[in-house]
């Protein structure tokens, strides 16, 4: 299947710099002819797929996102050097690996879905995303220049190149099961998120989304973290059967996961909390081949790039930030509180923690406790030869951050894509991914940030083709 209705390469940025900016400037909006050129084409492509899934396959509902994974770039290019991290290479295969007597097979898959879930460390496992897509030159599922991925607003995706299909998803958006099948199948994609222990993740949440501060304001700046967390819960109702609170600080990876829609879907009407709260986790456990634990994290990445066929330096993460605040530690009724309202995201823990059990049992207890190791070291002295440790630099958020070494500004410049918050690479990689050869990041920007992570860019895909890169 072809789309011919696509805009040629050459227009494709401007179509969607254009698109987007229209989007973020709607209501002064001032040239609405573009807006309509990019309506129209986009109708075309609707009408014509609608039509071509129709005839090949009565059973596919023929719905724009869907059909963007089907057909629009589906098309082979065989002079395209980019087609080895596309549909040429088999997306999956069996790794075979010895132990003991007992050979072991696990499955591969190459591309990865990544939902992610608040305040639980996705942003530093996104840079580590998003560097390997720059390496490998990956495609992404993004819609351009922006942080949030909310499938099923009105807004394009970013396209994969011609000839290639997506490897990768790590923005934030909520699950949408029926939805990432389409644009991502399981059966080529690995399906991940990561969970925290919902105490901690309470209090990141209550401190990020600004609920501290407030709690503090009336309270005074005398108060304990246990007075301004319970004057923080008592403004919401205990859950019960009939009300359960969601929030991005009250049972937010439940949120993020798609708790949402599951739990109000016909078949649950009736249904007491906890049987809902059962299902979802019954749910979640088909959906995802393996879930993380921001607890443990090495851990995590280390059965992450197994299942994906990974190298350890594709996992390499830096620390960005020196613990900024001092650790004040809470009563054990406090956290018994927060556990009580955190009755989802609690039990979503509970389970992919002790699942997270038989993921290491699958890949070998000895080889992961030896690979763990190995990556800790590895990933210690990294760290420590892209920082200068003894000098202090203000991060975002009051966050307090070490200065970048000689050597990552210069040597390995992936110390410098991995300092960068996720929010600045998301751009980078949107410009990437429509420069259609992945190499050169489009300009026509004043913005110097940009200019100086296109050299970056340009430098780290250098050194990874000439094996120069030490990480
Ligand atoms: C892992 O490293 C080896 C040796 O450098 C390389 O040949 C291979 O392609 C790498 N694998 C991935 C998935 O990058
Ligand atoms: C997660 O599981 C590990 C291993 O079973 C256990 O030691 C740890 O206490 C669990 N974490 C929490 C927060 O329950």
């Amino acid at each position: 299947m072809s789309c011919k209705c696509l805009p040629s390469q050459s227009v494709v940025p401007d179509i969607y710099d254009e698109y987007e900016r229209s989007l973020m400037v709607s209501s002064q909006y001032s040239n609405p002819k573009l807006g309509y050129i990019v309506y129209v084409i986009l109708l075309t492509c609707l009408v014509f797929l609608f039509f071509q899934l129709a005839n090949n396959n009565g059973n596919e509902k023929g719905n724009f996102l869907g059909s963007q994974k089907l057909s629009y770039y589906s098309d082979q290019n065989e002079n395209s050097h980019l087609t080895d991290t596309g549909t040429a290479t088999p997306t999956t295969f069996k790794q075979s690996e010895i132990k003991g007597d007992e050979v072991r097979q696990i499955e591969v898959k190459r591309n990865l879905m990544f939902i992610k879930t608040h305040k639980c460390g996705t942003s530093t496992l996104v840079d580590v995303f998003y560097l390997k897509g720059v390496r490998d030159r990956l495609n992404f599922v993004m819609h351009p220049y922006t942080h949030q991925l909310n499938i099923g607003a009105k807004r394009p995706l970013l396209p994969p190149r011609p000839g290639t299909v997506y490897n990768m998803q790590c923005q934030h958006g909520t699950f949408r099961p029926n939805i990432e099948h389409e644009i991502m199948p399981k059966e080529t994609s690995l399906y991940s998120t990561i969970a925290r222990s919902p105490v901690s993740q309470f209090k990141s949440a209550f401190s990020f989304f600004g609920a501290e501060g407030k709690m503090r304001k009336k309270l005074g700046p005398g108060a304990t973290i246990d007075e301004l967390i319970e004057k923080y819960l008592n403004s919401y109702p205990p859950p019960d059967d009939n009300h359960v609170t969601t929030s991005l600080i009250i049972n937010s990876v439940a949120n993020d996961l798609g708790w949402g829609t599951f739990s109000n879907g016909p078949e649950l009407e009736g249904s007491t909390l906890q049987e809902k709260i059962e299902a979802f986790i019954k749910h979640l456990d088909s959906e995802m081949d393996f879930v993380m634990i921001t607890d443990r994290m090495d851990e995590s990445l280390v059965l992450l790039k197994e299942y994906l066929g990974w190298n350890i330096t594709d996992i390499m993460y830096l620390n960005r930030m020196v613990s900024s605040k001092p650790r004040v530690s809470m009563s054990d009724k406090t956290k018994a509180r927060i556990l009580q309202y955190q009755v989802i995201d609690r039990q979503i823990f509970d389970h992919f923690n002790e699942s997270f059990e038989r993921h290491i049992d699958k890949i070998g207890r000895e080889k992961v406790k030896a690979l763990v190791k190995e990556f800790q070291e590895i990933r210690e002295t990294f760290e420590n030869k892209c920082f200068d440790k003894d000098k202090t630099v203000k991060g975002p958020y009051d966050s307090i951050s070490w200065e970048i070494s000689d050597y990552g500004k210069n040597v390995n410049v992936a110390c410098t894509f991995l300092q960068t918050r996720d929010v600045i690479l998301t751009k980078v990689i949107t410009e990437l991914q429509l420069s259609q050869d992945y190499t050169v990041a489009i300009d026509g920007s004043s913005n110097s940030k940009k200019y100086l992570l296109q050299e970056i860019v340009t430098k780290l895909q250098r050194d990874f083709a000439n094996n120069a890169d030490p990480v």
